[in-house]
């Protein structure tokens, strides 16, 4: 096991009906608050309603219609009102796209001297922000209750992840019943997104880490067990409950602390979000299975073995039939949830634009070295064309 710090200091409140503390939680902050969140689910919800009523004492400035993969756009309007109306506290209501935009909107307030996106550009961001506090309504990327946020430059293709210290939620509620009226589609990309968090940590070569290897599958188990029955019955509190801590335990530095490498499905994911605007967790979900079948050898398979052990209870001893019997497992399972699992069903019909998705994949990332196994531009391009059609790994 590495080195490390974990030091997340974002004070959780879990559970039902908490958003009486949110005024007491606001006011420590200041008096103006940046209300962010997105294209209306919480004005359907009665969300809205109830957070208003809660800080009617406050000055409210609203940035609303943060679209999923936030744009850079609605990041620079956020700052603006920041700036124009003295704001003391960012308050984000939603999923990780309002959270994430939360996040760069406070970065790029606190760099007045410079272009929007040169700061998300950047990727690191050292400097002040604007405190951020976030009332979560999907579990899915764990943005609650860590440093990252990841924006997308549509004019130009590019969908990029920055952070900083200073971007930590200072509060986030947790709610469970603030995700009963997430749809199906929403609910089973989220939990793809919850699983491959855990993935991209877990499938690591980085030895001797029993502890972050245990809690990770300790909650794959949750998710795949929970899942199912949230998309059954949407308002069932235990399901939304485990899934929604399980989003943020599983990104939160709990389970890839320790570790080093660099994550493969989210590099290549984060290049058909940004040029093709999909849903992220679809998108993963499509890829995860095709990324392990592509790196499956004899070496990485006793890793993927011991997932289909511990995850699916797979009792196969031959190691690689275990892994193709474990990766088949994680197809039929996301399959099951209802996610489209290639990438004509998502409006992606023919290869023309992969390579250069590929090329961007790797020059965003570090998955040519520090991979689990090292992905070139050539593999990636296989791993998308290989999405292109159903597959069987038995
Ligand atoms: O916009 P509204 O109307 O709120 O609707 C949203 C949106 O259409 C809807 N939704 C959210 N809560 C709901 C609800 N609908 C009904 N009831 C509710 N309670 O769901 C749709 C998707 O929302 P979004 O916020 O985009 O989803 P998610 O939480 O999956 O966030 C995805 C974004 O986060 C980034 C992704 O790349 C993507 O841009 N990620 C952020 C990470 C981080 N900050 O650490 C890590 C992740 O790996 C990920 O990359
Ligand atoms: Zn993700």
């Amino acid at each position: 096991m590495n080195n490390f710090t974990f030091n997340v200091a974002t004070d959780i409140r879990f559970g039902k009906d908490r958003l009486h503390e949110l005024t007491a939680v606001i006011e420590n902050f200041g008096q103006r608050v940046l209300l962010v969140y997105g294209g209306g689910s919480i004005k359907k919800n009665g969300l809205y309603d109830r957070v208003l009523k809660e800080l009617a004492d406050f000055k409210i400035v609203e940035l609303a219609g943060v679209e999923p993969n936030p744009r850079i756009e609605t990041v620079a309007r956020g700052a603006k009102l920041c700036a124009e109306n003295e704001i003391d506290v960012i308050l984000a209501v939603g999923g990780g796209s309002t959270i994430d935009c939360a996040k760069a909107v406070a970065a790029v307030h606190g760099s007045p001297n410079e272009e929007p996106w040169a700061v998300i550009e950047k990727r690191n961001y050292a400097g002040a922000a604007l405190p951020i506090v976030t009332i979560l309504t999907l579990a899915a990327t764990g943005s609650e209750m860590n440093r990252g946020a990841v924006i997308t430059n549509w004019q130009t293709n590019q969908k990029l992840g920055m952070g900083g210290e200073n971007l930590l939620p200072k509060v986030s509620f947790l709610d469970p019943q603030n995700t009963f009226s997430v749809g199906k589609y929403q609910t089973a990309a989220g939990s793809a997104d919850i699983m491959s968090h855990l993935f991209e940590n877990y499938f690591n070569t980085t030895p001797a880490t029993d502890v972050q290897d245990g809690i990770s599958e300790g909650l794959m188990r949750t998710v795949t067990k929970n899942c199912p029955i949230a998309l059954a019955t949407p308002t069932d509190y235990d399901a939304r409950a485990n899934l929604m801590w399980a989003s943020t335990l599983a990104l939160n530095g709990l389970t890839g602390s320790g570790k080093g490498g660099s994550w493969s499905c989210h590099a290549m994911e984060h290049e058909l979000s940004a040029f093709y605007d999909i849903t992220h967790g679809i998108g993963l979900a499509i890829l995860t299975p095709r990324w392990m079948h592509h790196v499956l050898n004899e070496e990485t398979a006793v890793k993927f073995a011991q997932y289909g052990r511990n995850v699916w209870q797979i009792n196969e001893t031959v190691p690689m039939m275990a892994a193709r019997m474990a990766i088949q497992k994680t197809y039929d399972y996301f399959k099951a949830c209802g996610i489209p699992m290639t990438l004509p069903e998502v409006g992606i019909e023919d290869d023309r634009k992969f390579e250069v998705m590929a090329k961007q994949a790797v020059a965003y990332s570090k998955i040519a070295t520090d991979a689990f196994v090292p992905l070139q531009v050539e593999d990636v391009v296989k791993i998308y064309q290989d999405s292109l059609v159903e597959q069987n790994y038995l």
